[in-house]
């Protein structure tokens, strides 16, 4: 197993701890202080593992939907967990992917002014890039992600044998945000992580050793600026077309494939806007088309990404905030005007490679 990674935040150090055998540390561990958050599905699939835990009377089952991390379903889980019985100085545990993270962590910021939280993550999206970086994001209403807090866990537990029961797509998804932030990182990890897609495909060793280079990768931004108001911004690659991506297509798509596609589409608008070159489209092309192969038949209608872009909440009054490489390949933020030749590019992009 990996070494395990300590990360500074505004509430002090935590751990990512690699463990082999969770299920049996959560077995066997005492209750009386805890009380658990689990995946319905992850209740299902390691349902005899955690039988002690969901016979124990002190565990919220909830299924992982977008709609089941919308605000209006708070009240609800609030009553559950007061009637849980529980107490300020006991821990949330959470055991799931994305979606139980965000709500476990709102819950542990807001439920009798803070409770501490301690995340198994079970995805591989949650594993390789959200388990770390302390943010909570709750739907309200159809605004995605609107609500939020920053309260990193006490620990992060992280098993790489919950991979073996992922959906393929959700694989995918998570190899989408560990390229992303590869890519960030450098022009020689992005193509450490290129050469070895297959290779982590097919071998967990390989699979855990990048999820690991992942996290390191991401401690680097969120320990200078955890509450991304600066270089932080950049992990936003790929996002502001990939959220477009995934309202136009009513969320068919998963996040990190939608994402993945994204970080495709920006890097040719780059080019054909002038503020990169095709060298860097070309040079990450490949890798990226392999990892969204699976989607490119769906369609995705320009006019309702255009809308979709023009909303996100990381844009000024009158420009969009985007992210593209620059000539040298370096992933950089900046202002752009809502011009023709953008929409344009994303529509040129679409006939060629989506449909
Ligand atoms: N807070 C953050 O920093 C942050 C960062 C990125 C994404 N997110 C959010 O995370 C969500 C996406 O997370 P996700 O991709 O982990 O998806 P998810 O939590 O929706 O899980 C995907 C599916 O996999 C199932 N599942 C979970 N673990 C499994 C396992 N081990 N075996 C089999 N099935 C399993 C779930 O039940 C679900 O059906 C989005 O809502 C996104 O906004 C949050
Ligand atoms: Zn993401």
């Amino acid at each position: 197993v990996p070494d395990d990674i300590h990360i500074n935040s505004h509430k002090g150090k935590y751990s990512v701890i690699f463990e082999n055998n969770s299920l049996d540390i959560l077995r066997n561990e005492s209750k009386e202080n805890s009380i658990y958050i689990i995946d319905k599905n992850i209740s299902k699939l390691y349902k005899s593992e955690l039988r002690s835990i969901i016979e124990s009377k002190k565990c919220l089952i909830i299924e992982a939907s977008e709609s089941n991390k919308s605000l209006d379903k708070f009240p609800s889980y609030t009553k559950s967990l007061i009637d849980l019985g529980i107490k300020r100085n006991q821990t949330l545990v959470s055991i799931g992917g994305g979606i139980i993270q965000d709500i476990s962590c709102f819950l542990a910021s807001t439920l009798m002014r803070g409770l501490q939280w301690i995340f198994y993550p079970t995805t591989l999206l949650a594993q390789s890039d959200s388990c770390i970086g302390s943010k909570s994001s709750i739907n309200s209403g159809d605004l995605k992600n609107i609500l939020g807090t920053f309260n990193p866990p006490k620990r992060v537990i992280l098993d790489t044998n919950f991979l073996e029961t992922l959906k393929k797509e959700d694989i995918y998804s998570g190899i989408g945000e560990m390229i992303k932030v590869h890519a960030i990182d450098s022009l020689d990890s992005f193509k450490r992580i290129s050469n070895d897609y297959e290779k982590i495909l097919l071998e967990s060793s390989s699979m855990a050793f990048y999820i690991h280079e992942s996290l390191l990768m991401k401690k680097k931004l969120i320990e200078i600026d955890e509450f991304d108001e600066g270089p932080r911004n950049v992990m936003n690659y790929g996002h502001s077309f990939g959220h477009a991506i995934e309202s136009a297509t009513n969320y068919s798509i998963p996040h990190g494939i939608a994402v993945t596609i994204g970080m495709d589409m920006a890097n040719f608008v780059a080019a054909e806007l002038n503020i990169s070159t095709s060298y860097h489209f070309d040079r990450m092309h490949e890798v990226l088309d392999k990892n969204c192969s699976n989607f490119r038949n769906i369609e995705i209608n320009v006019e309702l990404l255009m809308n979709a872009l023009y909303k996100d909440k990381k844009n000024t009054k009158n420009q969009l905030r985007l992210i593209f490489p620059d000539n040298e390949g370096q992933i950089m933020i900046d202002l752009y005007d809502k011009t023709p030749e953008l929409q344009k590019g994303i529509a040129n992009y679409l006939n060629l490679y989506q449909v």
